[in-house]
């Protein structure tokens, strides 16, 4: 028996479970939400939330961890909502009027007559997935509404969830790693910067103490959305932790009025334990909703050459011609010309808008180029940067009031450049035109799409912020894209890692990971990325040395072994490669062709922290195959590293190792054991793999080591 005049509502799969208490005044409480429940009996739940009264204390309970905390009705903590009616009422205290389950969803609709607002909050959890999503409409049912906050959701959290582990950085540093503890008071990261932004990744992993890649309670949350997001952790007086994600809007720019509503990016959050099953969790559910193939599937990831960093500006086309033939030698398939090949663009100040070939360095337009490119067996792609423009363009000089600005604030530049509204429809016609004629006039398979600014006092025609419409009408270019040309894939890349996300990834097929292409860097970035995203979409790439971006000096292995279980391509002119280098590329590019649909379509599988080590790997579905990198950053501080315990095999089964590199010369100091044991020539028990491990004899820093293991079969 249920406590009177309250309802429990449930929401789960085999992998996670929602419960809800609805009463008969507020918004429904989270009672729950992690690890899959029985399917047994609730209904002690209402008695389990029940609370005492507090001396000292208001004469009414008010429910804490609803599903929408407000301001004005005796919740003390941080609210969900926060707006104003053109009278000034500010408070608001929602009522349940509907639930509509159906299978896989459950949407709440809620009602604040004070206020004349509605609210609709629909969770989706789709069978099988170990990620829950939740989005909310917000209704003006009279007058006119300023909204000023509108979580996507929120989630509550056990107190023992303390740990936060972030990912943060800067342009080429992305996805680093923070970890501390949150005792009490509030944590909080805003992005303001219109895009997704290098520096604050819109994410959050929670966690109990000292939660690891195989132990401990991991959740984890991810904002849909490429434009500004607000992150906050608020510690609740009874401990436990309230998660809060959404959209930051700037003052008035969300202005409802009767009838029209404001729909939420969509927050998807996840529980498992432990990272690594956090992370395959993740992977999983984008392979399978988040991402839209052409003819629905994925194929194999064509290994890519992208000419930014051998050519930069300074096309020649016959010496891109003669790079094709070098790349298509060493086993490329698609090959991308990146600025440079449009309006009068030798260096970043101009021709953004242009989007025209430059003549004098392709006299017959891109046509030569591309047959060029396709004869040799790959297909062409090409960098486009459509948001943007440059005050020294044509399009600027015949239509200078096209840009996003703030009137009587100066147009502030950044890389030379200003940001096309979008949100006009005259403009966004102009953009998705030109794109459209490009692809129908030429062989293009592929777009890398760039966005190399942040957005400053970006005002639309009626002057109030339009970063929201802005991001809603980018994504209606790439949907428009998309349904004229379904078989074209599009790379998100906003110098490097500034666009990465759930909100750009269904109108995507890649990601630029990040404009450093140093491999000693890429090792931790890389890490970060992979916490929430799936490798298949990482692009990572062989580069020069020393490297552009850093001026370190590396092998020609270490590059690859770090780009190769990613999408795998390169980025540097390929005639710059010693005769050993290309010999040592080529087959680097064959073994990731062989191994491809592993890497690409296998659980990840992630390891804890090493002596200056790193682990990576993936694994199939049966557990017959797998395949593991470990990237040695610096000498090991100890002499001889702890044991390498793979757990994630099948403990049941033998399997032998191998390493598939058929280049790597063991050193002298390897004993027979390890040759015997990294040979092949020994079947060792799953169980024992993860339990003693094995050792991994002594690696050079910045030096890598595959291995691969095969499931025996039984005779
Ligand atoms: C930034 C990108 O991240 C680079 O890869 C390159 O495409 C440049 N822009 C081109 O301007």
């Amino acid at each position: 028996m249920m406590m009177q005049g309250e309802n429990i509502i449930r929401l789960d799969n085999a992998k996670l479970t929602l419960i809800l208490v609805a009463r008969a005044q507020g918004a429904p409480e989270i009672a729950y939400f992690g690890k899959a429940l029985s399917g047994g009996d609730l209904a002690a739940v209402s008695y389990l939330r029940s609370r005492n009264q507090f001396h000292n204390s208001i004469d009414v309970d008010i429910v804490q961890a609803s599903v929408l905390p407000t301001l004005g009705i005796g919740n003390f903590n941080p609210a969900a909502l926060r707006g104003r009616r053109e009278n000034g009422d500010w408070s608001a205290d929602f009522n349940l009027v509907q639930v509509k389950k159906r299978a896989g969803s459950l949407t709440l609709i809620m009602e604040d007559g004070t206020a004349g607002l509605r609210l609709s909050i629909t969770y989706s959890l789709a069978k099988g997935s170990a990620v829950l999503d939740v989005c909310q409409t917000l209704t003006c049912l009279r007058g006119v509404y300023t909204l000023d906050d509108l979580a996507a959701g929120v989630m509550v959290l056990p107190d023992d969830a303390s740990e936060l582990l972030i990912h943060d950085g800067q342009w080429c540093n992305e996805f680093n790693e923070r970890r501390f503890v949150l005792k009490s008071g509030t944590w909080a990261a805003e992005n303001r910067k219109g895009r997704t932004s290098h520096d604050h990744f819109p994410q959050i992993i929670l966690g109990t103490p000292g939660f690891g890649e195989h132990h401990g309670e991991v959740y984890g949350f991810h904002l849909g959305w490429s434009g500004n997001h607000k992150i906050c952790v608020d510690v609740l007086d009874d401990g436990r932790r309230l998660v809060r994600l959404g959209e930051f809007l700037h003052p008035g720019e969300i202005v409802l009025k009767k009838g029209e509503s404001y729909t939420t990016p969509r927050l998807y959050m996840s529980y498992a334990h432990g990272l690594n099953a956090f992370s395959a969790g993740f992977h999983d559910f984008t392979r399978r909703h988040i991402l839209h193939w052409p003819a629905g599937v994925m194929r194999a990831r064509p290994i890519t050459l992208n000419t930014w960093e051998g050519n930069y500006f300074a096309h020649e086309l016959s010496a891109l011609m003669a790079q094709a033939d070098a790349a298509a030698a060493l086993g490329i398939e698609r090959f991308v010309l990146d600025d440079g090949w449009f309006g009068v663009r030798d260096d970043d100040s101009s021709s953004l808008g242009d989007w025209y070939v430059d003549a004098r360095k392709y006299p017959d337009g891109l046509g030569p180029l591309i047959d060029h490119v396709r004869a040799k067996g790959m297909e062409f792609g090409l960098w486009v940067e459509p948001e943007m423009i440059n005050p020294d363009s044509d399009l600027y000089r015949a239509h200078p009031d096209w840009v996003l600005t703030t009137q009587g604030r100066p147009l502030i530049t950044g890389r030379k450049q200003l940001v096309l509204d979008l949100t006009r429809p005259e403009v966004l016609e102009h953009v998705f035109g030109w794109l459209d004629a490009l692809l129908r006039g030429n062989a293009i398979a592929y777009f890398k799409w760039d966005m190399n600014r942040d957005l400053v006092a970006a005002s639309g025609v009626n002057g109030r912020p339009a970063y929201h419409d802005q991001v809603r009408a980018l994504y209606e270019i790439l949907a428009r894209l998309r349904a004229s040309h379904p078989g074209v894939e599009i790379e998100t890349c906003a110098s490097g890692g500034g666009r990465i996300d759930f909100g750009v990834l269904p109108f995507t097929h890649r990601v630029w990971t990040s404009d450093s292409t140093d491999a000693t860097e890429r090792v931790r970035i890389q890490r970060g990325y992979s916490r929430f995203f799936p490798p298949e979409l990482m692009g990572a790439h062989v580069s020069n040395t020393p490297g552009h971006q850093t001026g370190r000096r590396h092998t020609l292995s270490w590059r690859a072994a770090v780009a190769f279980f990613g999408h795998m391509g390169m980025e540097m002119d390929p005639r710059h490669l010693a005769a050993d280098e290309a010999a040592e590329l080529a087959q680097w590019f064959a073994l990731h062709k062989r191994l491809r649909p592993l890497l690409h379509g296998g659980a990840t599988l992630t390891f804890d922290a090493m002596d200056h080590r790193h682990a990576h790997g993936v694994i199939n579905e049966d557990k017959s195959h797998a395949v593991v990198g470990l990237y040695q950053i610096q000498s090991q501080s100890r002499k001889g590293a702890a044991p390498f315990r793979v757990p994630g095999l099948d403990p049941k089964a033998h399997y032998r190792i191998s390493m598939p590199q058929p280049w790597l010369k063991p050193t002298r100091m390897w004993s027979e054991g390890q040759l015997s044991l990294l040979g092949g020539k020994v079947a060792v028990p799953g169980e024992l793999l993860a339990a003693i491990g094995l050792i991994i004899p002594e690696l050079r820093p910045e030096s890598a080591l595959i291995l691969e293991f095969h499931k025996v079969q039984e005779a």
